[in-house]
């Protein structure tokens, strides 16, 4: 246990800046997560919904084996959604620009949110810096406290 305490710190000291990454929750996007699991199209066209667009869901390995599983998910699954605007006109609606991706992953220092992390980042894949006690958990509490705050499902895959 010792060295592994030993690495963590000297991880931390030569990886910076861990620490302050650590400090806001933000973990960098995944570079590699569209190669993932890949859900079916998903197109929202209430105009008064927050998701109005079209978004895709991908789920790494372990994420996989949660939905599998009935949605129990095991530590350090990841979950990314990325969202496009709406192009063209009701008979044919294509993707538009991407306009945000927003991050779940399992990790259970992240007590105030269920064990998980939650983070959103613009198009750019920058982190946007939303809070994500205040603006994710609640909806995500509310609609899947029994699916592991997870509100999508295996289903969602299955195309
Ligand atoms: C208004 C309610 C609401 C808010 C606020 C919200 N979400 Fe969600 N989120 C949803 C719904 C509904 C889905 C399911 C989408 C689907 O099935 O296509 C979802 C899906 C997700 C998913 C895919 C895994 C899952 O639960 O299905 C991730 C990752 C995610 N949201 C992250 C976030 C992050 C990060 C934030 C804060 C920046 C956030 N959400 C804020 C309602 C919300």
């Amino acid at each position: 246990m010792k060295n592994v305490a030993a690495w963590l710190c000297l991880t931390c000291l030569v990886v910076l800046p861990c620490a302050p990454v650590l400090a806001s929750s933000t973990p960098p996007l995944p570079k590699n997560y569209t190669g993932w699991q890949k859900s079916g199209r998903k197109l929202v066209t209430d105009k008064s919904s927050i998701f109005y667009g079209i978004h895709y869901i991908y789920a790494d390995k372990k994420a996989v084996k949660g939905y599998q599983a009935g949605n129990r998910f095991p530590e350090g699954s990841t979950i990314v959604v990325e969202y496009f605007n709406i192009k063209g006109n009701a008979a044919a609606m294509e993707d538009g620009p991407k306009n945000m991706i927003v991050l779940m992953r399992k990790d259970k220092r992240a007590k105030d949110t269920g064990g998980w992390l939650f983070a959103g980042y613009g198009a750019d894949g920058k982190p946007s810096g939303l809070d994500p006690a205040t603006t994710c958990f609640g909806c995500h509490q509310k609609d899947a406290a029994q699916r592991d705050y997870v509100i999508s499902t295996i289903k969602d895959f299955k195309r």
